[in-house]
């Protein structure tokens, strides 16, 4: 086991983190606290924290409007990137700068939301060249999902030339990434927003047109009309279904998020007569190898580059509780970033 000089003073300290709590597994209270290690999961790597940030899933967790964590209590926070202070894995190292996403953090094992954070080394993704610890989370679960995405598109002979891309809940997380990322690769995307204010925002990420998607007429054939080369989808439900019925032969569409509904009502029509492919993205659960491959995508060719105009605000650990309505109203735009030291 390896420890860092400075690691070695502080090892019983207590330090803070934002747990959640639960009596009943459903109604639970988030609160910043002070823990110590002995608190944390299990793992043979411990990481000072350096930067977190907010996802729909932290929001829904936090405040019980989805069941999220599947034990109490735990750290909220899905992502987080900091330093290596101590490690047991021969592949780490102390002083190594890592990231880590899904794989359970704020699920079955304490999350980001933490000055210190221990987790299994398989999990950790090191610091691609090319990104640093702010970037990292200004793109965090919600950039890197985006890349498993369009990755997983590509996969799958999505091309360019094969029509518009359709972005919903573009003004959130996933959705500014994902049309910052795929107007870098040189699609057309669409933005369709609930938002009437947020044209010139999306237009600035890249969007070539912009949609607000309550006058969208989502018809009701098995097959309507062509429109989409494919769709990357956060919201589910009807909209997820009308992509099914307007995107183009062998067009990709992922499905990503629920935030307008988990239920989706389709027919065979466009997968047996199109050709249609709709993937399921799920970032928690990602082999080390692709997750690492991905990352390294994020710095290099689908690196964004509108970042900074994403990066919509800082906080401190100590302020993350009067964020999380902003997420579950759907009023939020961009990425909030939590500095955890
Ligand atoms: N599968 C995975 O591994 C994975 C990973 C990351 C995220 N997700 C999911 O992907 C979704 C988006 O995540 P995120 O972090 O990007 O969320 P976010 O930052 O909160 O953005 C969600 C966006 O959706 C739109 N929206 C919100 N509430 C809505 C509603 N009731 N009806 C219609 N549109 C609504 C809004 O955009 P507009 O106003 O512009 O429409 C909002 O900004 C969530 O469901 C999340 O759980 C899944």
């Amino acid at each position: 086991m390896q420890l860092g000089q400075d690691w070695c003073s502080a090892i019983n300290n207590p330090f803070k983190a934002f747990r959640i709590h639960s009596e009943d597994g459903r109604h639970v209270e988030a609160r910043l606290e002070e823990i110590t290690l002995d608190d944390l999961s299990d793992g043979d790597v411990i990481i000072r924290g350096a930067y977190s940030s907010i996802n729909y899933k932290d929001a829904l967790a936090a405040t019980g409007a989805g069941r999220i964590l599947r034990r109490f209590p735990l750290v909220g926070g899905v992502d987080v990137v900091g330093t290596v202070v101590s490690s047991g894995d021969p592949r780490i190292a102390v002083g190594d700068e890592v990231i880590v996403n899904g794989c359970g953090l704020s699920e079955t094992h304490d999350g980001g939301f933490a000055e210190y954070v221990r987790v299994p080394g398989d999990w950790t993704t090191p610091m691609p060249a090319g990104l640093d610890a702010r970037m990292a989370m200004g793109l965090g679960t919600a950039g890197f999902t985006a890349a498993l995405a369009i990755h997983r598109m590509e996969q799958n002979g999505q091309l360019p030339e094969h029509g518009p891309i359709a972005v919903n809940g573009a003004t959130g997380g996933v959705g500014s990434v994902a049309i910052d990322m795929l107007s870098q690769r040189g699609y057309d995307v669409t933005a369709l927003t609930s938002k009437t204010t947020a044209t010139e925002y999306l237009k600035s990420l890249g969007a070539t047109e912009v949609v607000n998607i309550k006058t969208l007429e989502l018809g009701e054939r098995p097959l309507e009309k062509t429109i989409w080369g494919g769709a990357v989808d956060s919201l589910g439900g009807d909209i997820l279904a009308w992509f099914t019925r307007t995107t183009r032969p062998n067009g990709n569409i992922a499905s990503i998020g629920l935030v307008a509904g988990i239920d989706l009502s389709t027919t065979v029509m466009p997968f047996i007569l199109r050709g249609i492919n709709l993937l399921g993205i799920n970032s928690v659960e990602v082999p080390r190898e692709l997750r690492i491959a991905v990352w390294n995508r994020v710095a290099g060719d689908l690196a964004p580059v509108h970042l900074d105009g994403i990066i919509n605000r800082e906080i401190e650990l100590a302020d993350l509780s009067g964020y999380f309505t902003d997420y579950i109203d759907g009023t939020v735009m961009g990425r909030t970033i939590v500095r955890l030291s």
